[in-house]
């Protein structure tokens, strides 16, 4: 699939790697449908400044623990954009849970927002395709589900459970939707990291270094030009996910 002139829905879009991907897709030729929850500031400033560009760019809100919001999203960005040709479900929480302190609603959140949010995304852009129109799915798993944290057990278990959905929608989207999964690896890590946290991190990466949001841009610009791949899962983490 071209890039150029195509309608990129982007979940959790208004910041970090998101807002990354946005910037990225807008400069080769996107239209840009953003999502987010609660950063409204920031993806009004985004919208503007990808419009300031000559980028075709709206925001939508919603709270993607819900299905009834993750069916309205889709509903909402076909009817303002016409289409979504790429859907990116890259929106996330990454919530500390020691095993002592683990509660239901943890639970609850990362299972809808990880797992159930991409397959409702999934069925209510089913219903959007027209014809023998092509779509593509890419969904942002964490290659730490190769080697899980036993302070992170509902967030790393939500994002394993991808592995499976993607290739089940694979099989149940072909032959007109591809559904392809990213494995980051450290790539943007939470603003309390301090220096030596890094240090260590990018130590534990065989390739000695922490990634950049480019590593992800790279393999989404990579994902959505591929007409022969679906069902797959491409772990972009400088190897950790092999130690
Ligand atoms: N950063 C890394 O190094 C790394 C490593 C491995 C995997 N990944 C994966 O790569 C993706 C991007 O990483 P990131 O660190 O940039 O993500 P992030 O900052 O943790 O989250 C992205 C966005 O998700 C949205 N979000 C959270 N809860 C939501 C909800 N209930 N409904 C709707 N949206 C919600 C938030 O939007 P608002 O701000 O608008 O509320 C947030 O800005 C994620 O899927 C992540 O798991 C990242």
């Amino acid at each position: 699939m071209r890039i150029q002139g195509k309608t990129v829905l982007i979940t959790g879009g208004a910041k970090r790697i998101g807002r990354a991907l946005c910037l990225a897709l807008a400069a080769h030729g996107a239209r840009l449908a953003i999502h987010y929850r609660r950063s409204k500031t920031q993806a009004r400033r985004l919208k503007s400044q990808l419009q300031a560009r000559g980028t075709s760019a709206e925001i939508f809100q919603a709270d993607l623990r819900s299905p009834s919001q993750t069916h309205r999203l889709i509903r909402q960005v076909v009817r303002k954009m016409k289409n979504i040709d790429v859907l990116i479900h890259n929106a996330s929480l990454y919530r500390k849970t020691p095993l002592e302190k683990v509660r239901g609603k943890d639970w609850e959140d990362l299972w809808r927002i990880h797992v159930c949010a991409a397959f409702f995304l999934a069925q209510a852009l089913r219903k959007t395709r027209k014809g023998r129109e092509a779509q593509k799915i890419i969904f942002l798993a964490d290659s730490s589900t190769l080697h899980p944290h036993p302070d992170y057990i509902p967030y790393g278990v939500s994002k394993a459970a991808l592995v499976p959905l993607t290739q089940a929608l694979a099989k149940a989207l072909a032959p007109h939707t591809q559904v392809n999964a990213i494995l980051p690896g450290p790539i943007l890590l939470p603003s309390s990291a301090t220096v030596q946290v890094k240090k260590a991190i990018a130590q534990a990466v065989p390739l000695k270094k922490i990634g950049s949001p480019k590593d992800i841009v790279q393999t989404i610009l990579f994902l959505i030009e591929q007409e022969f791949m679906t069902g797959a899962l491409i772990a972009v983490d400088g190897g950790r996910s092999l130690v």
